[in-house]
Parts: C-alpha cells; structure tokens; sequence
C-alpha cells in the first residue's frame, strides 16, 4: 500500500522539480559559478577536484580551522567564507584572482595562517569572501651553492629552516622565532628572528619573488619593478598581490651556537635587572640576542603571584666567548658556563621556538603550530628605557591580568644600519620592541575582560614608548588603530595605522598601490589603500 502512494508522489516531485528547471532554472550557486570559472582559467593539467571546500561539506570546517592560530575569529559568530580554494598549482592562484573579480567576490589569502586578527580567513567588512588556502603550495628548494633558496607561499618557516639545515649545518636564515609561521605572509610584513642584530630581517634578506598581480599575472622582481617588489618586502600581506614563492638569500652560521634561558622573579631583583637589560641588549655584541619574556608565576607564599623574567638568549658561536660577552658587558645577570648549552643552529632553533629539549628537528616538517588560544596582541617600541617606577606600575597591572605576556625583543646591530625607507618596515633605530598579549582558553564569554585589560595596559605605556606617530608592527596588526570601512577607504582614515606600521613609507606605499592595484581588489580591514581616482571635468 505505502509503495505506491510513495511512488506517485515521487513522480509527482519529480515532474514538479524539472518543470520548475525547465521553466525557471534554479539559479547556478555562486560555488557552482566558481568551479566552472576556476578550472576555465587554470591553465594547467594539473586536477584540482579535491581543492574545494564548500560549507555544506564536512571538510569545511577541518579545513577552515586548520591553519587558523587565533581562536578569538573562529567562534560560531565570526563570519565564514562561502567557499575555501586550496590550490594545488600556482596557474590555480592566477585563476582565484581572475574568478574572484569575475564574478565580484571578495577574495583572502591564507599562507601559514598566524594573522593576529584572522584577516586571512574572516572578513568583518564585507560578504560574501572567499578563502584561497596556499597550504599545498609548499616547496622549498634550497640551493647551498648560490646561498639561496626559492620557497613557496604556504611553507612554514620552520620546513624552510629544516631544509636549509639538511643541506648545511653553516647555513641559516634570519627569520621568525616561531616555526609554524607561513612564509607567505610572514616575511612581506617584515618578519624578525634571532639573527635580525646580526643579519636584519628575513625582508631585508628576500632577493626575488613570484606574485600574482591583479591582472591574474605571475611577476617575478626584473617584471614587477623595483617599486612593487619594495612594497611587498614589508608593506604588509594581500595589498599588492599574491606572493608565491620568495627567493631568500641564505647567511652563514656558525657550526656552534650557544642558548641560555635564565629567570628571574620580582623577589630576586628583576625590576633593576630589566632597567639594565634595556640599555645593554640592543648594543652588546652582534651575535648575540637576548629577548625577555614576562609573565606570571607563583610567589614564594602559598596562593601568592609574583611577576617573572626570563632572559632567553641565543648566541652566534661558542660557549666560552659567549660568557666572555656577558662578563664583559651584562655581568648583572650572572650567567656562567653551566647555564649555557652548546648546539648547532638548527636545534637552537627549536629551542627558541619553545619546544621541549630533545624534540627531534623533523618536528618542523610537521608545520604544525605548538597550540591555539583566544588571544589579543599589540605592540610598542622603545627608544628610551623606560624608568623603575614605570616598570614598577606595568608590575601592578601584569599582576592584575589571569595571563599575561610581555616579550621584549632588542634592537641595534644589523637592524639601525639599513635605513629606514630601504624597505617599508620603518622601525630601526629603536632599542627594543614590546609585545602585550593576554591568552585565554575560555571562548568569547571573558573577551571583554582581557580586551579592556590590554587596552588599559596600552594606554599606561604612552609615556614610555615612541610618540608621533605611536609606531607599531604590521605583523602584529592591531584592529584598535582603526579599519577600512569599506573598499574604497580613504587615504584619511587608512594613515590612522598607517603612519604607525610604516611611518613616511605609507605614502610610497600608497602611491605603489595606486599604481599597480587602482580598484583596490587586493583589500582587508588594514589594506593599503589606493588614491582615489582624480575625476574627469
Ligand atoms: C604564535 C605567533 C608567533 C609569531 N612570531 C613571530 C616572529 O617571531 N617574528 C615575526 O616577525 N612575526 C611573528 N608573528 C607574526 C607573523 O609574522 C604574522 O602574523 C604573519 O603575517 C603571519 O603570516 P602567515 O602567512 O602565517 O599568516 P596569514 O594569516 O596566512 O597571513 C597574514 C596576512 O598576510 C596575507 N597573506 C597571507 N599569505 C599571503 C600571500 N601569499 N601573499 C600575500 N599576502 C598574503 C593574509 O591575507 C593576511 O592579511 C607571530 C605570530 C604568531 C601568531
Ligand atoms: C552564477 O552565474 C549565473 C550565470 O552567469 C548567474 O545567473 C547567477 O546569478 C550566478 N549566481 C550567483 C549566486 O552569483
Ligand atoms: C554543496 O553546495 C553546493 C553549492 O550549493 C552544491 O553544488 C553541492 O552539490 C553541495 N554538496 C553537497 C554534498 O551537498
Ligand atoms: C602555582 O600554584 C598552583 C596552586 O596554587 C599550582 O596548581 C600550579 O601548578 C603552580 N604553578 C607553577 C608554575 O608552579
Ligand atoms: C567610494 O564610496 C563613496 C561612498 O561610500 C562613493 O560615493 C564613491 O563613489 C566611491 N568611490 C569609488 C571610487 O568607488
């Protein structure tokens, strides 16, 4: 009985839908649109069926959340992009670009993912987006003869290091102290290691690159011109194109280097101690960095938190001059042979990255990151050390907060002799960098907290830091410095952070966007913006 009757109203379905079809075609999606248009445009043999993740499938979501590092744009609330591109050959990226503006479709870029404010893969401004994922497009190779190497968008810094230190052990490059950072947009917005007081950054050190223009068109650096290469080395990710690949010039290392990492509490001096670490680190020897983190730790007395500082130092060279370098010129800190351990590079390099010792090094072939949080990050930078009782009232605020982080990152050496207009990245002759993060695990129901708390700590530190502009850095982006509303922000309202991350370099920069990307199809919250086009009398 029931077989029939279903039956009849199946073909009674049926006949409705394809009358429906026949008559009114259900409109192509816009996934359906870009499909088509994406394997019209790829030109190259190379299949790609596997590359498109739609939301209504169950990758999606893996795949989305993959690479992202800040969970604060991952929950139900932040907008989602109605389709992930994973490209799997570099013509598949010329055709996103094509695509995209084809059919008007706002497009982000993900390399490594480490964007302090997702920008990769949520846009606040507009919808609908698209990601394009350059996670498959990973290779590295790396020429020892020419000391170079030529490595692709979605590579983490870590496999390049890796495939640098397998070929070399008196090789190096002066990159990111974290290792699963994407080399794609990590290194155009400057990117700062623990060689930079000896080498400069790793966009003082990039020779040639591959992007793809507005156009949908591959560049390298004799096709872009001197300007636009200029501004990708430093201008920040996705205002000029899509990097991808980058040709790094590789620096020598020694077979030897040296670490140490030594504490030190508010209870065993650390307030004098960092008062002198500001005007010893940024001028003692080059080959030697020694960042600080602060954070909390627990007191002496039960239930009790006190503030800590841990010197965490890597050295170019061996054990005995480097204690020579710190009797010399830190002996405050008290560092003896016994604290420091003799290592090649490459495990130096693990060990700055945080990783426990005795982690093998194929760890960074994982390109994995060492864990997730909700967090919020900016940044300052010194010129003058910041006085005792300024220290003294960052204390009582640090104390205030579940779980803060402060890294303090010198300067000087190699980083205040290249001029401040060579690449974009304009923060040279300062003494340290700071970082303020506050991490937490417990989704967005405490973000208001910690937000407010940052915020707080950010305006207790004007007086200490540089002024005229309050110069930040790009690779921390900041949303607080303001957004562009949408995309066709002005001039006006994009120097608001501008002049910040760029300083006078913002106006070259401008200018080069004008120039190579007028309509301003490369855009996010924090784009370079374009002058807008002189009208016709
Ligand atoms: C845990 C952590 C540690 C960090 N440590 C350091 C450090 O030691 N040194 C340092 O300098 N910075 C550090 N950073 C900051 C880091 O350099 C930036 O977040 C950088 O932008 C990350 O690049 P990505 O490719 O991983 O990020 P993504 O989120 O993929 O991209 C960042 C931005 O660049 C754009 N972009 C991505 N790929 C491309 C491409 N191929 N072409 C053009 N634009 C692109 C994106 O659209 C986005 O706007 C750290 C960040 C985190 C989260
Ligand atoms: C897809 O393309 C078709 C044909 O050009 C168009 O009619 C349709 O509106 C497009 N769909 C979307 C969602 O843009
Ligand atoms: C997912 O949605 C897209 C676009 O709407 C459609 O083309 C596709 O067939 C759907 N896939 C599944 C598994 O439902
Ligand atoms: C600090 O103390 C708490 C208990 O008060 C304990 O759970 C925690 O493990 C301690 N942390 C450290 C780093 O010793
Ligand atoms: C920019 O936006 C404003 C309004 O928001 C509009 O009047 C103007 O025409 C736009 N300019 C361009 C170049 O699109």
């Amino acid at each position: 009985m029931m077989l029939p009757n279903f039956s009849v109203s199946s073909l009674v379905f049926f006949l409705l839908i394809s009358a429906s079809w026949a008559h009114t075609r259900t409109p192509p999606s816009i996934q359906d649109n870009l499909t088509k248009c994406l394997s019209k445009y790829s030109q190259t043999s190379v299949p790609f069926s596997q590359a498109f993740f739609t939301p209504n499938t169950s990758t999606f979501t893996t795949v989305l959340e993959s690479s992202a590092q800040n969970l604060r744009y991952l929950v139900p609330s932040m907008p989602k992009p109605e389709f992930i591109f994973t490209p799997v050959h570099d013509s598949h990226v010329q055709a996103a670009v094509i695509c995209s503006k084809k059919l008007q479709i706002h497009l982000r870029v993900r390399s490594g993912g480490h964007d302090y404010e997702g920008l990769s893969y949520v846009s606040q401004i507009e919808t609908p987006f698209i990601v394009v994922d350059l996670a498959k497009l990973r290779s590295v190779n790396v020429d020892i003869k020419n000391n170079a190497a030529w490595i692709q968008a979605g590579a983490t810094i870590g496999e390049v290091y890796y495939r640098v230190a397998e070929k070399s052990k008196t090789h190096g490059f002066p990159a990111g102290l974290c290792t699963s950072l994407g080399v794609g947009g990590h290194i155009t917005g400057g990117a700062y290691g623990s060689m930079m007081r000896k080498y400069g950054l790793a966009a003082d050190n990039a020779i040639d690159a591959r992007i793809v223009d507005v156009k949908g068109k591959i560049l390298d650096r004799k096709a872009m011109g001197e300007d636009l290469f200029w501004a990708i080395r430093g201008g920040g990710g996705a205002s000029f194109g899509i990097i991808l690949w980058w040709k790094i010039k590789l620096v020598p290392v020694p077979a030897t280097v040296t670490v140490f990492a030594v504490a030190k509490t508010l209870e065993t001096g650390a307030t004098k101690l960092l008062h002198r670490w500001q005007q010893v680190a940024p001028v003692i020897d080059e080959d030697l960095f020694i960042r600080v983190f602060i954070q909390l730790a627990n007191g002496t007395k039960t239930g009790s938190k006190t503030v800590t500082t841990v010197y965490q130092a890597q050295f170019l060279g061996g054990a005995d001059r480097l204690v020579h370098v710190m009797q010399k010129s830190f002996p405050e800190l008290g560092v003896t042979r016994k604290d420091c351990t003799e290592t090649s590079w490459i495990k130096a390099v693990l060990f700055i990255a945080g990783y426990p010792s005795g982690t093998p090094t194929e760890v960074l072939l994982q390109g994995k990151s060492t864990g997730k949080n909700y967090f919020k990050a900016k940044s300052d930078f010194v010129q003058n050390p910041i006085p005792e009782t300024g220290l003294q009232g960052l204390w009582k605020r640090l104390l205030q907060e579940a779980s803060p982080l402060m890294i303090l990152t010198p300067y000087g050496g190699m980083m205040s002799k290249i001029s401040e207009s060579a690449i974009p990245f304009p923060h040279r002759g300062v003494l340290f960098k700071i970082q303020y993060v506050s991490g937490w695990q417990e989704g967005d129901k405490t973000e208001a907290k910690h937000m407010n708390w940052i915020r707080k700590l950010y305006s207790y530190m004007a007086p200490y830091v540089t002024m005229s502009p309050r110069q930040a850095y790009v690779n921390y982006k900041d949303l607080d410095l303001g957004i562009n509303k949408k995309s066709n922000t002005s001039f006006i309202e994009a120097s608001s952070w501008g002049y910040r991350y760029f300083k006078d370099n913002f106006n070259r920069l401008v200018k080069i966007k004008t120039k190579v990307d007028p309509n301003n199809f490369f855009r996010h919250e924090q784009s370079i913006p374009p002058l807008p086009k002189r009208g016709h009398h």
